[in-house]
Order: structure tokens, then C-alpha cells, then sequence
């Protein structure tokens, strides 16, 4: 089956025995054992819910992967990753990162003997450089908020020879669009709050790997630490999932359609979308992506006020996150990305003239009219 068909019927084929079209929720703390020496699949929740277990097939199936587990939020899928991790250790990671995958590493680590390293460019990176410590490599690509893209194929190819384990962060595309396992890389990791539950109504993680030595020590620290998605969570994620590739077609045609208009508006300074031509790794991106989904930033020129213009926008809400079916705009320096200190914050250019945009599957017209508006009265 192709990616549309499997997001429809991947997942667990069994079910209640009642031929029911959806998968059920099945909301059981517990699960009765036939006997003393009798074990079964499903015994408590924690370890694993039937509910949990179809999510994590399906989103499994559609990314090729051999294992998925779901997780509480797409904090909790990087948290367990990093739960892989020893003291002495150390981790290689792009510049800018996901604001709460970035208070993990620089509050955290240092409390567990990790130690990590900020990587600018690892297009550009001499891997001979690495210290003989570094065991992983956590990628974002696109990069939040700066939609930064790294060559996924050479990053892990190098890593490999070096026994490095690649994590990419896949958030901003879905298997949809990139497959990082297929690229090389070890492991994915996701916010399912973003595209693939669709909606901005659950928060979800998801980890999808092919190693079984991996799987083995992240299903036991999923049970351990306990951050699961929960049953009805699950069943909401597979619901979306049902639609991602209709809605991500949409998102990703309005993404560009609006970033080409703010390409050649005045009031704009930069726009940042790695389907534009004039994005300086486009070629990367057509390399290993068959899309670039549907967030964008921007920085406007002197002489339009940023305050303004989020101020006059009507469909956009000035709000975090992204991928739900609604258009958001974001101010990261103060809103996502606040745990960067401010002197890093500037050097990165994350600074308090750069404004994100999740666009939405609304009808374009409206998209580009609301911003056209905005933008006229956001001039001084
Ligand atoms: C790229 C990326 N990774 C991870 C996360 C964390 O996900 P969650 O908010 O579901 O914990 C986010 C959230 O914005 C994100 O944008």
C-alpha cells in the first residue's frame, strides 16, 4: 500500500472482534492474566495499551520503521532518546533547536555527566574534529525557527563510521514528506502535536526506529519513566493521521504561495522556507525531501512595526505551536524559544525581529488577503 492507503489501514489488524471500522479505545488501566504462569501482550498500560499499540504500528508503517512508540508529548519522545545516553558521554546538536529540546540539553545534561556540543553548520562540519565521546547526533531539519536544513544522508553516513547514533527531529515535514531511517539516520523523534494529530487538540511524541538493541532500552524506559500517550490520546492521533497527507498537500501550498508573496513584498526583510529557490540549502532540501511543509520565517524591514502587524492580522491568532489545520504566527525570541539566552538568541538570529508562521489550510486567498491588510496598516 502507498503512504495515503496505509495512513488509512496500517496499524494493529486485530481488534474488539466487533468489525469495527476504528480502531477501539481501550480504557483499561489493567488487563486480566488467564492464569499464575500465563502472560499476555497486554498487562498494564504503562507497558502497553492496545490503543497506544495501533498508533505505534501505524505511525511505524508509515515511516518504513520497524518499531514506534508513543509518547505523552513530543518532549517526552526527546527526553526517553536522551534517556539512551551515560555520563561521559557526549552529543553533537544544530544551533537551533526546538526551545524545549534546548532546556533539556543545556539545564540537564550537565546534571548527568552529558556533554554536548552546538554544531552551526553541520553541512560544513570536518567529523574528524568530533571527540571520541560523542555517541549521538540530534538534528532538527527544518530547524525551528530558522527552517535550516541539514544533508541528512551525509550527517549519518559520517556518523556511522564513527558509531554515533543519528536523531533527527522530524517534526516540521512527517514521514509524509522526509524519511529520515531511509536517509540513514537511527532513530526519528516527533511532536505529533504538530501535523500529525492535526488539530491543536492533543499533545503527542513519537519515536520510530529499526535497531532492536535501541528498541529494547526505550520500551523499558517508556514503561520506566511512564510518559505515555494515553488511550484516547492514541485513538485521536490515529484519527488524524487518517487526513496528514491531505492536509499537509494544503499547507504546504499555501506555505509557499505565501512565502513567494512576502519574497517580493517591500515590508519584507527575510523569509526563511526551504522551498523557496533563493533558500540557501534548496538543493539539500530537494534531496532528501519531497516537500517542506507549512512553516516559514520572516524578519520585516525597517520601517514596519512587527507589533502592528501581528496585531491587525485576523486569521492568524498569535500563538505557539504549529501544524493544526488554523494559520498561528509566533514571535520564538519571547514566545518558543525563550529558554536561549539572550546573547545566544542574537548570535543564532533568533532575535526580536524574527516572526514565525505555521500557515494553516484555510483558503489561500484569505491567507494572503489577511496578510496583505495586516502588512499596510504595520507601516510607520
Ligand atoms: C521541532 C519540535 N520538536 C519538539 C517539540 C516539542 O513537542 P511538544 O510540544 O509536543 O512537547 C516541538 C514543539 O513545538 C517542536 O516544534
Amino acid at each position: 500500500m502507498r503512504y495515503e492507503s496505509i495512513a488509512i489501514h496500517g496499524g494493529k489488524s486485530e481488534d474488539s472482534g466487533k468489525d469495527a471500522v476504528n480502531y477501539p479505545i481501550y480504557l483499561s488501566s489493567t488487563f486480566a492474566q488467564p492464569s499464575l504462569d500465563q502472560f499476555q501482550e497486554f498487562a498494564y498500560s504503562r507497558g502497553s495499551n492496545p490503543t497506544r499499540s495501533n498508533v505505534e504500528k501505524l505511525a511505524a508503517d508509515l515511516e518504513g520503521a520497524k518499531y514506534g512508540l508513543a509518547l505523552a508529548s513530543g518532549m517526552a519522545a526527546t527526553s526517553l532518546v536522551f534517556g539512551l545516553l551515560k555520563q561521559g558521554d557526549k552529543v553533537l546538536i544544530n544551533n537551533n533547536v526546538y526551545g524545549g529540546t534546548w532546556r533539556y540539553v543545556s539545564n540537564i545534561f550537565a546534571d548527568h555527566g552529558i556533554e554536548y556540543e552546538v554544531v552551526n553548520d553541520f553541512n560544513h562540519y570536518n567529523f574528524n574534529d568530533a571527540d571520541s565521546n560523542v555517541k549521538m547526533i540530534f538534528i532538527e531539519t527544518p530547524s525551528n525557527p530558522l527552517l535550516e536544513i541539514t544533508d541528512i544522508r551525509k550527517v549519518s553516513k559520517e556518523a556511522r563510521k564513527r558509531n554515533i547514533v543519528t536523531v533527527v527531529d522530524n517534526t516540521f515535514l512527517t514521514s509524509y514528506f522526509q524519511k529520515p531511517l531511509d536517509l540513514g539516520a537511527d532513530i526519528v523523534v516527533y511532536s505529533a502535536t504538530k501535523y500529525y494529530a492535526g488539530h491543536s487538540d492533543i499533545l503527542a511524541g513519537l519515536v520510530l526506529l529499526n535497531d532492536d538493541e535501541h528498541f529494547t532500552k526505550l520500551k523499558f524506559l517508556q514503561n520506566t519513566y511512564g510518559g505515555i500517550l494515553s488511550p484516547i490520546d492514541s485513538f485521536l492521533l490515529t484519527r488524524g493521521i487518517k487526513t496528514l497527507s491531505l492536509r499537509l498537500a494544503k499547507h504546504q501550498k499555501n506555505a509557499l504561495l505565501v512565502a513567494q508573496y512576502f519574497e517580493k513584498h517591500p515590508a519584507v526583510k527575510d523569509v526563511y522556507y526551504p522551498g523557496l529557490k533563493s533558500h540557501k540549502n534548496h538543493d539539500i532540501q530537494r534531496s532528501q525531501a519531497t516537500g517542506d511543509g507549512g512553516v516559514l520565517s520572516i524578519r520585516l524591514n525597517d520601517g514596519w512595526d512587527s507589533k502592528k502587524f501581528i496585531a491587525n492580522l485576523k486569521i492568524f491568532d498569535l500563538a505557539v505551536s504549529l501544524g493544526g489545520v488554523e494559520s498561528l504566527i509566533c514571535h520564538p525570541a519571547s514566545m518558543t524559544h525563550e529558554s536561549y539566552a539572550l546573547e545566544l538568541q542574537e548570535k543564532i538570529g533568533i532575535d526580536s525581529k524574527l516572526l514565525r508562521l505555521a500557515i494553516g489550510v484555510e483558503h489561500e486567498e484569505d491567507i494572503l488577503e489577511d496578510i496583505s491588510n495586516a502588512l499596510v496598516k504595520a507601516k510607520i
